[in-house]
């Protein structure tokens, strides 16, 4: 080829297509440098610190003031309009849907009150509503102890900076009524000095010590799963200080944990139709999501529950922490191609087929706790009962196990099966030694089934008073709870922010 002042020479247009191509290139050029420069404009200006607050600054909206966006998405956690097939956002009472629930945590406060987990902005509504907390008025004691608000509120971190962890468990429930009153928040999550995420709650990091892991080594991904596993996770209160433990010390299965309470002899409560020494599983999500396919291929909780979303050109985390299947588009299509009905398909028919087996291993539950009672009331020497009972705690501590982690038919469909299918026939076994041990008694025929088909019935039957413990607590909503808001509303003005 020529060189190009010759091509030029000979034909001068081709110089004026060279001129203005050039200048259409160097125009876009500087148009994508400015976007660039807008943009981190943009950025710089979401990210500029307003005010300045304490490393355990309680209230959301102080913290919102910074990050805006986080915020009101934040505050969206409020919204109860959302309901799948088995979760989802709305009020659901638990002991309605499935009055079974009643008998099998007979002598448990879980009997009194149970529903379906809500938005994180509920969370202290919720425990001041519920009947397990008591109607502590006029002087009387709430049946649960302080260590129940370690799940709910960012004035939780903030309250043990300042009493000591030990001395922050101590004591009942309503002594610290008027100190934990905003809801779950950015506090618990993050470093106010850089925003990273941070473990605010010391059982989880005590938890990792004694697996020999010190939980600041992580890595990043394992940190967007732990700022959940703070609380959705097993737990238990130890000894008189009712000190917050992960039984974790010889795994996280549904084993080692079972192992772990048996040895040190633990129980949550004796149940007062079959007497057996029982467990309650909280919430196992952390422990039973490790074992399925997601986090497998190394998903975080964050991932689903917090996807991130694009608003005027930002991306940043959706602090909407909800049910994915509200929002599949940002969650599951990030990574899965199919359609939106499939989807929600396949999480249905996961959740479907551990509910047929788990609903199984329920009936067979309440008939073993009835038929306990029925070798009681025959007068049942008491070391003939000694298995039986053990293998009742067992098989409810594994129904309770898959019930209670509520994303587990789905975060890990496998293991909630293995888990449901040893809990039937350890509940057999039991049944078939009730049977053995009843023929011994002479009683020969089948103990009858309870009419238990309403909540109601049920509480009844267990020999519960609903309506005092209903009036009773609306005395308590009327009269305490005000007071611990005009409290805590004088303290917070105290508390120092400087604008910047
Ligand atoms: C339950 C834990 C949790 C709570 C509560 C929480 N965050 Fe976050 N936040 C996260 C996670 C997880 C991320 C993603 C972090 C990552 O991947 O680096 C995040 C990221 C952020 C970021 C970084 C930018 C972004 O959007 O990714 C900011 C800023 C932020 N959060 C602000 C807040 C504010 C303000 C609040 C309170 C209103 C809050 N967060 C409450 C867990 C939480
Ligand atoms: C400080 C304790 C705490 C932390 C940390 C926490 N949660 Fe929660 N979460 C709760 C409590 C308590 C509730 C139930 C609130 C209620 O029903 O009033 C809840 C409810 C939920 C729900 C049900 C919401 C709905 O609309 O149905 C989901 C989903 C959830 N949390 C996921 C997460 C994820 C994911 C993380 C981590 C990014 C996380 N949580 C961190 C305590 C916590
Ligand atoms: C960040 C990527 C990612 C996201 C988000 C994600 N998945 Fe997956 N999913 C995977 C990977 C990876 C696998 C494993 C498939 C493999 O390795 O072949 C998987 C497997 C599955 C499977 C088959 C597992 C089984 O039980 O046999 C289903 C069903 C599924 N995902 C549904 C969903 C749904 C529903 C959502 C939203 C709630 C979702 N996924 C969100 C990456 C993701
Ligand atoms: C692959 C996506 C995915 C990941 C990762 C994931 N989840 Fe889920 N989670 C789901 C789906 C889907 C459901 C079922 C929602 C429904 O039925 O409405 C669910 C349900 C839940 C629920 C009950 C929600 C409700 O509405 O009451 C909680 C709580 C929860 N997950 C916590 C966690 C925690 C904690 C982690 C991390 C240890 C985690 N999830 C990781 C997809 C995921």
């Amino acid at each position: 080829m020529k060189p190009i002042t010759d091509q030029i020479k000979e034909k001068p247009y081709k110089g004026w297509v060279l001129f203005l191509a050039t200048i259409i290139i160097v125009f876009f050029l500087g148009l994508l440098a400015s976007s660039i420069v807008e943009r981190r404009a943009e950025a710089v200006f979401a990210y500029t610190p307003k005010i300045e607050h304490s490393q355990w600054e309680p209230r959301n909206d102080v913290w919102g003031e910074n990050f805006p966006r986080q915020y009101n998405k934040f505050l969206q956690t409020e919204d109860q309009s959302f309901k799948s097939k088995y979760n989802g956002s709305e009020h659901r009472d638990m002991l309605e849907e499935d009055p079974r629930l009643v008998v099998l945590w007979a002598g448990y406060g879980f009997a009194k009150e149970y529903n379906q987990g809500k938005g994180h902005e509920h969370a202290i509504n919720d425990m001041h509503k519920i009947l397990r907390t008591g109607a502590p008025v006029d002087g009387k004691k709430s049946p649960m102890p302080n260590t129940c608000w370690t799940c709910k509120s960012p004035d939780v971190p903030r309250k043990m900076e300042e009493m000591g962890v030990a001395e922050f468990y101590k004591g009942s429930w309503e002594t610290l009524g008027h100190e934990i009153v905003n809801n779950i928040g950015c506090a618990d999550c993050h470093d106010a000095q850089n925003m990273n995420l941070r473990i605010s709650r010391p059982a989880l990091v005590e938890a990792y010590q004694r697996m020999g892991i010190d939980i600041n080594t992580v890595s990043h991904q394992d940190m967007r799963s732990l700022a959940c596993a703070q609380c959705h996770v097993e737990y238990y209160f130890k000894g008189d200080g009712k000190y917050l433990t992960f039984p974790w010390d010889k795994g996280t299965s549904v084993e080692a944990m079972e192992a772990y309470y048996d040895e040190y002899e633990i129980k949550d409560w004796i149940h007062t139709i079959s007497k057996a020494p029982m467990l309650k599983a909280q919430h196992p999500d952390f422990e039973l999501f490790q074992t399925g396919i997601h986090a497998q291929r190394g998903l975080a909780c964050a991932d689903c529950h917090m996807p991130y979303i694009n608003e005027g050109g930002q991306k940043f985390t959706d602090h909407k922490i909800q049910s994915p299947l509200n929002n599949i588009a940002n969650t599951c299509q990030v990574c899965h191609r199919e359609e939106t009905t499939e989807l929600l398909a396949n999480v249905y028919e996961r959740q479907d087929k551990i509910k047929e087996n788990r609903d199984k291993l329920e009936e067979l539950l309440v008939r073993a706790h009835v038929e306990a009672g029925k070798a009681w009331e025959l007068g049942v020497n008491e070391n003939k009962m000694t298995n039986v009972l053990q293998d009742i705690r067992h098989a409810q501590w594994r129904w309770d196990y898959v019930a209670a982690s509520h994303g587990g038919s789905f975060h890990s469909p496998i293991e909630s099966g293995r888990i449901i299918s040893t809990g039937i026939n350890i509940a057999q076994e039991a049944r078939l030694k009730l049977a053995r041990i009843l023929a011994d008694l002479d009683y020969n025929q089948e103990v009858p089934y309870p009419d238990i088909d309403t909540k109601a019935k049920a509480q009844k039957y267990i020999g519960l008073d609903a309506e005092k413990m209903n009036t009773d607590k609306e005395r308590f909503m009327k009269e305490v709870v005000p007071e611990w808001d005009i409290k805590a509303e004088e303290r917070e003005k105290e508390y120092k922010t400087k604008n910047i």
